[in-house]
């Protein structure tokens, strides 16, 4: 098929290129000149583990091209994905000024009939919205139709999840579009689900604050778990074991950051809100979650005592591992509560260090693990990355000027760290 990816972005570069590798024709569009120059010269501008070699390949094989026309993004596609940003307004509403533009702009291109698909996060009804501005502006009597067909990719793993997702939604209007998106991702081989528009906007929604409520649920009986004397982690498994639960998303720890799960539960409130639903339940998720980094940096202070002048090893900076996304990253708020108290911060990240330089210029970035261990009085564990599970910690031990640890994502075991005369202090344990 030939497709137009509008946005590239995290979904629409993963999406685009999954697209190319399985055999269809994709151009991929981005208002930013810059962005798509770097792409044209082979230059990827987001760290995803495979997107790069996926891309060459694709490019080298002419499925796979960047232009910033829409134009020539458009006239020669059958299917046309709005993936572009929906940031969030003041309001906790999602800005829709992108999706909005680009609805225009294709409907000055539409000459043939089309198929255009929502892939971007966006509430329910803006289907409709797309619908109109189309037809509103387009410049001949061509049909169309309008297609939600959300994402579920994670970053860091989401050339895997695009190509095996757990299910892939479609909320199509009529029969004719939902057999071409079942021709469209048939060679995945995985579950698919046909519903109308309205039911897949809400999906997405419902599916990604269902996970911030697992992720926020945890934490407080994480909490719960540091007064009793109980430990989260024997908790998580005791409950997980039970299939009705499972263990995935019940993590404990700094909470829940990215460029989605803040933005999408601001969204669905205020979606409630506008409907005059009471959603209660929701809010304390995002409140449980915005009261997580100043409760750690408390439990931090009953061990330390005064933050004045500690100087405190920082590992992780990135949202979560394996991207170098810093999007309402916890070692933001972190870093940031831990200066105004007068610490001093040597980080250190395996990917992240040239967006975090941008947004936190004050502090200090190190080469290793080691080299920000050195000389420290703390060291906190901020982002899960594999590299912090492997390291020598009788090496680390030994240049901290006091062995104190704060595992902010519980990766090491408490019975060892005690064992090598740390002084351990995990999440709800
Ligand atoms: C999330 C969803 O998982 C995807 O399905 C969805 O497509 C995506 O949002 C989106 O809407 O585009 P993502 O934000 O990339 O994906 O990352 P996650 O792996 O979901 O992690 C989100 C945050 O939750 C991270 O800060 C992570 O550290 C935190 N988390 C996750 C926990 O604190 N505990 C957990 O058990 C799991």
């Amino acid at each position: 098929m030939n497709i137009c990816i509008i946005g590239t972005g995290y979904v629409g570069l993963v999406t685009g290129t999954v697209f190319a590798d399985l055999g269809n024709e994709v151009i991929c569009v981005d208002a930013d000149a810059e962005k798509i120059s770097a792409l044209q010269g082979g230059k990827v501008p987001i760290y995803e583990p495979g997107l790069e070699e996926m891309i060459h390949r694709n490019v080298a094989d002419n499925r796979l091209s960047f232009t910033t026309s829409m134009k020539k993004g458009v006239e020669p596609s059958n299917l046309i994905f709005i993936a572009v940003g929906t940031p969030t307004k003041p309001s906790g509403e999602p800005d829709l000024s992108q999706v909005k533009a680009v609805a225009r702009e294709i409907a000055e291109h539409i000459s043939a009939y089309k198929i255009i698909v929502n892939k971007s996060t966006v509430p329910v009804g803006t289907g409709d919205l797309v619908r109109q501005i189309i037809n509103r502006h387009k410049k001949s009597d061509t049909d169309f139709d309008v297609v939600s067909n959300p994402e579920f990719l994670r970053e860091g793993s989401a050339i895997a999840d695009t190509l095996a997702p757990d299910r892939i939604v479609i909320g199509a209007p009529n029969h004719k579009v939902a057999v071409k998106f079942l021709e469209l991702y048939a060679s995945l081989e995985r579950p698919m689900l046909i519903t109308d528009v309205y039911s897949a906007e809400m999906i997405k929604y419902a599916s990604n604050a269902f996970l911030a409520t697992k992720i926020s649920f945890i934490n407080v009986i994480a909490n719960l778990c540091e007064k009793a004397g109980a430990d989260v982690t024997s908790v998580i498994k005791g409950m997980g074991y039970d299939k009705r639960i499972g263990f995935q998303f019940l993590q404990a720890g700094l909470g829940y950051g990215g460029s989605c799960f803040p933005k999408d539960t601001e969204a669905l409130v205020c979606t409630a809100g506008k409907y005059g639903v009471d959603f209660k339940l929701l809010e304390g998720v995002i409140k449980i979650n915005t009261n997580r980094v100043p409760h750690f940096v408390g439990r931090m202070k009953e061990v330390l005592g005064d933050i004045q002048g500690k100087v405190i090893a920082l590992l992780g900076l990135a949202f979560k591992p394996d991207t170098d996304d810093m999007r309402e990253a916890k070692s933001i708020e972190l870093i940031e509560l831990l200066l105004q108290q007068g610490a001093e911060i040597k980080a250190y990240d395996p990917a992240a260090m040239n967006n975090s330089r941008k947004i936190l210029p004050q502090i200090t970035y190190c080469s290793s693990a080691y080299e920000a261990a050195d000389k420290t009085d703390a060291l906190v564990v901020v982002t899960e990355w594999r590299e912090f599970k492997l390291l020598n910690l009788e090496r680390i031990k030994e240049t901290m000027k006091s062995p104190v640890i704060f595992d902010g994502r519980n990766i090491y075991d408490p019975t060892v760290m005690y064992r090598q005369g740390f002084s351990y202090h995990g999440v709800g344990r």
